[in-house]
């Protein structure tokens, strides 16, 4: 058999990005308008994107930031919290200016202070949302610190996710950056025009072990945190199977190398700079080259109501070192995932 050289698929979108502001965001965005046409811009900014005019201002600031030349087009999102108006969603979604909210369990992860107390108290926004038609984008984990960290996914599917949808059934919801196998069998046991799921490239690639290989890894550290080998076995198999609700989104969130290096860390993964070869290696280690365009370039807009993308990308295989560190305009060091690793894949110049 011969070894495929190279694959050209539609542009893919990432349906999951932190890109941050200022000087970060000047530096990151270039990274993911090279590979992806669109991106789903989280609002996770202090103080956080919750009204129209603050995400205008900052899609602005996003699109100052693209190469001259490049087509990209951010897709803004609403943090929700438990003050926000279905009027503003409603009047910014009419608008084409919010593609979809997104609920953070008051702190769950990074920058979610400002997040939900309790579903209940945005209940009637939801349904709203469900209404119009506007999707809403988790992040799925229960805050209780009697839950141990493994398992605030699944409990959040139990105590929260389930009794949502039951209530709210025609609500169009994406379980982001899922990471274990209960998640992904609740996902294919959902309604596939209302319920999809994000998978990251880190979490296909790294189990819990590898967070602790021959030391702490702070690099490795993200929300939801990575579990044991059985789940990235389920996520690899929902990804790669060309299932319409498993869909591509990094989760890329760049943090200073110095804040990660540190007693307490924060949580986040900077994928950007390698993911589309990193998802590639993941489909050709599973045999399913082929199901990688549905993956990354069909199932999202299908799910969000999009138009797929006309242009084309071509992945060739060809060695490269990860770069160890990637500095901001302002000299802020940043670690990439797979920092000094040799991937077999890269993306062809435009
Ligand atoms: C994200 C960040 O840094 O903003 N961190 C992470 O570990 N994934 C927040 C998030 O997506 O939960
Ligand atoms: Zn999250
Ligand atoms: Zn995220």
């Amino acid at each position: 058999m011969t070894e495929i050289t190279q694959i050209t698929l539609r542009r893919p979108d990432d349906w999951h990005v932190h890109f941050r502001d200022d000087d970060m965001l000047s530096s990151v965005v270039p990274a993911t308008v090279a590979e992806f046409a669109r991106a789903i811009v989280m609002p996770n900014l202090v103080p956080p994107v919750t009204t129209v005019a603050g995400a205008e201002a900052y899609r602005d600031r996003i699109n100052a930031a693209v190469p001259k030349g490049l087509e990209f087009k951010p897709l803004m999102t609403a943090y929700l919290t438990d003050q926000t108006s279905a009027d503003e969603l409603r009047q910014g979604f009419a608008a084409g200016v919010f593609a979809a909210v997104k609920l953070y369990p008051q702190g769950a992860t990074t920058n979610s202070t400002s997040g939900v107390s309790d579903i209940a108290n945005v209940m009637s926004v939801l349904e709203t949302m469900q209404e119009i038609g506007m999707p809403l984008l988790i992040h799925g984990e229960v805050t209780d610190p009697d839950i141990d960290i493994f398992d605030r996914e699944a409990v959040f599917i139990e105590r929260v996710l389930t009794p949502l949808i039951a209530k709210l059934p025609g609500l169009k919801v994406v379980f982001e950056h899922v990471t274990t196998k209960e998640a992904v069998d609740f996902v294919l046991g959902g309604d596939v025009k209302t319920l999809a799921a994000t998978i990251t490239a880190h979490h296909l690639v790294i189990n819990r072990s590898d967070l602790f290989k021959g030391g702490i890894r702070p690099h490795l550290y993200c929300l939801p945190i990575a579990k044991r080998e059985l789940h990235r076995q389920a996520l690899r198999a929902a990804a790669t199977s060309g299932d319409a609700r498993f869909f591509l989104g990094t989760d890329t969130a760049p943090h200073g190398a110095h804040l990660k290096e540190s007693a307490c860390g924060c949580a986040g993964v900077y994928s950007a700079p390698v993911a589309m070869p990193v998802y590639t290696q993941a489909f050709e280690d599973e045999g399913a080259l082929d199901r990688l365009e549905a993956f990354a370039s069909l199932n999202g807009p299908t799910f969000y109501g999009l138009p797929v993308n006309d242009a084309k990308i071509t992945m060739t295989r060809q060695d490269w070192t990860v770069p160890e560190t990637i500095m901001t305009g302002e000299g802020v060091a940043l670690k990439p995932f797979m920092a000094g690793e040799i991937l077999a894949w890269q993306l062809k110049a435009l």
